[in-house]
């Protein structure tokens, strides 16, 4: 586990200092602590991160092994301890890279023969060659939840200058609303239903799956025609009834949240179109290439991580904001809870002994400038310190609205520049007075009107949302999450802490249909369920 001893003496130290000082000491900070690949610029120099810092946060790295450790993950080890399984996302974007061995075999020829399947079943629904009863494909509904909805609805939602597919709708929650809603706009004749599950087990997935394909048959589609899979059980597609040219599979070895940039991604590659996809992938390689190849203190993902684990396991701080300034980017900060949430949200060590230290953060987030007008008070002012993330481009996709972009990145950066700067109290008063306040009522009012400063942020900048730039960023956050749980000690690849609900929520299936007692519950959970019983209508 992570030796944070000489850490927690220089943040002691560094309390003596702000942030400003070190601009005020150092003309190059920007450039001396920022961190870049491709186009993409990670400017972590608005945090108190100075040389001495970095180096002991780099030390830990050593520490860690984390070279050895990052090559085994590439090499197809099993890494994940837990689950004996190795952790190969980062072959499902081996485009041009050689083999890739797991128990002797090599992996990529089935992952780029599914990757071709994709590319001509998509493109054959995007051109009309596959259809449904009543025609081509004008909706694909994916069915999926976790690391089988997230990906995707984020990576369609951001990718939305390149759509020229068929409108895609991703139906997740369990919740009857959730399916109701999307498909009562559809026609169930030319609908295409993608049912992803990597164990094709999920309640809630399958739930909506029957419940997709009631709809289609008394529609007048044909779910024979109509359905496809994907996961990493074939058999239990195949006892779905779905036929095996319409499933496609993925190993053991791609985690779920992990997955978008394989068969997961496939109502992507229908929206964006093959080239699009294939241009994603990509990104996530040259991330990839950077993250094997760069010194740690100039490796992006490892330099994302390290100020994590110093905002969080050094200097405590419980949760951190990710605060993309770009509306196509909504469901990012969702995407990003599942990453490092599922992943690092762990109590307990590779080795089974507990940690000492904190596990990752709390991770939130909305859009700029939505959450400007939102939630951004408490962040300049609360009581809790809470590193923000920002995340923005240097252009947007509407040539002719770029009044807009500029209101929007000059917003971004005024953030992270009010956090750090903050306003004194002398500043304070001095506008009180020019507002024609004096005495007591100048001080009350002043004091309301102090930002603190001095709270850290990182800025991610991109010329451009482009499908390349949506790689490199998410392949960013798997590698920092990765950085981040070797650091730990811990296993980023299982999600134990999931199953005890799912457990629960089997047992109390019988009790909320009122067919069993719910006497072996608790009285909370017993009282809430007779509630249920006596209002359910
Ligand atoms: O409940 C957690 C989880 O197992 C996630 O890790 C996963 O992404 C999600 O459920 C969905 O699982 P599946 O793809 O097997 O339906």
């Amino acid at each position: 586990m992570m030796q944070l001893d000489p850490l927690i003496s220089l943040a002691s130290a560094s309390k003596e200092r702000t942030i400003l000082d070190l601009f005020a000491k150092d003309m190059n900070r920007a450039e001396t602590f920022s961190a870049s690949t491709g186009d993409l610029l990670f400017d972590y120099s608005k945090t108190q991160i100075d040389d001495k810092i970095r180096d002991a946060l780099t030390d830990l790295c050593e520490a860690a092994n984390l070279g050895e450790r990052r090559e085994a993950m590439f090499a197809g080890e099993k890494i994940n301890e837990t689950e004996g399984r190795a952790v190969l996302h980062t072959a499902l974007r081996n485009l041009d890279g050689g083999p890739i061995e797991v128990d002797g075999l090599d992996v990529m020829p089935d992952v780029l023969d599914t990757l071709q399947r994709m590319r001509v079943f998509a493109e054959e629904v995007r051109g009309g060659a596959v259809s449904g009863a009543g025609g081509s494909f004008t909706d694909v509904v994916n069915i999926g939840i976790g690391g089988s909805d997230l990906g995707p609805v984020m990576a369609t939602h951001a990718l939305a200058p390149y759509h020229d597919g068929p409108r895609v709708h991703y139906v997740s929650n369990v919740d009857g609303a959730h399916i109701a809603d999307t498909l009562r706009q559809l026609d169930p004749t030319r609908t295409l239903v993608i049912v992803a599950s990597k164990t094709f087990t999920t309640i809630e997935t399958m739930t909506n799956a029957r419940t997709a394909r009631a709809w289609m048959e008394d529609g007048g589609g044909d779910p024979g025609m109509q359905f496809a899979a994907v996961s990493s059980a074939v058999d239990k597609t195949k006892a779905f009834g779905i036929p095996d040219e319409r499933v496609f599979g993925f190993a053991d070895w791609v985690g779920g949240r992990y997955s978008v940039w394989g068969p997961v991604g496939l109502p992507v590659m229908i929206a964006v179109g093959s080239n699009a996809f294939d241009a994603f992938l990509r990104g996530g390689q040259a991330m990839d290439v950077h993250f094997r190849a760069a010194d740690w203190a100039e490796n992006m993902p490892v330099m994302l991580a390290l100020v994590g684990i110093w905002h969080r396991q050094v200097l405590g701080h419980a949760s951190r904001a990710v605060l993309p300034y770009d509306q196509r980017l909504l469901r990012l900060p969702a995407y990003f809870q599942q990453l490092e949430m599922e992943s690092n949200g762990k109590s307990v060590a590779m080795d089974g002994s507990s940690l000492t230290i904190a596990s990752g953060p709390v991770v939130w987030g909305e859009p700029g400038t939505n959450g400007q007008h939102a939630f951004y008070q408490l962040i300049h002012q609360g009581t809790d310190v809470i590193p923000c993330e920002f995340m923005v481009a240097a252009q947007g996709h509407e040539p002719e609205l770029t009044h807009h972009h500029r209101l929007l990145l000059a917003n971004c950066l005024a953030q992270s520049e009010a956090l750090m700067r903050g306003r004194s109290l002398d500043e304070a008063r001095q506008r009180m007075a020019e507002n024609g306040l004096t005495g007591a009522e100048l001080d009350r009012q002043a004091r309301h009107r102090v930002f603190p400063g001095n709270r850290p942020s990182s800025t991610l900048i991109f010329p451009k949302l482009t499908p390349f730039v949506l790689g490199q960023i998410v392949a960013l956050y798997e590698h920092r999450v990765f950085v981040e749980g070797v650091l730990l000690g811990i296993n980023s690849f299982d999600q134990w802490g999931v199953e005890l609900g799912k457990e629960l929520a089997t047992s109390l299936g019988p009790i909320v249909d009122g067919e069993e007692t719910a006497s072996g519950k608790d009285g909370s959970t017993a009282a809430l369920v007779a509630y249920a019983l006596r209002h359910r209508g």
